[in-house]
């Protein structure tokens, strides 16, 4: 569950393959080491706000506490 800052109306990439070092966040290894595409999303609000980082929840990129069932 990491906690990240976002912006408002800022755009978003969320690693969904794994191999990002720079997770939660998408920087490009999808493409050399497959696994999946970035989920895009748009900042709601700017602050802090919980991302998914056990690939359980079921609103991703939030975490919704799934991690801890
Ligand atoms: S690096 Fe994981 S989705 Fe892009």
């Amino acid at each position: 569950m990491p906690v990240v800052k976002i912006e408002e109306g800022k755009n978003y990439a969320y690693c969904t393959c794994g191999h990002s070092e720079t997770t939660p966040f998408c920087d490009g290894s999808h493409a050399e080491k497959g696994g999946g595409r970035p989920l895009r999303f748009k900042g709601e609000s700017s602050g802090d706000v919980a991302l998914c980082g056990c690939g359980k929840s079921s609103n991703k990129p939030y975490c919704d506490g799934s991690h801890n069932n």
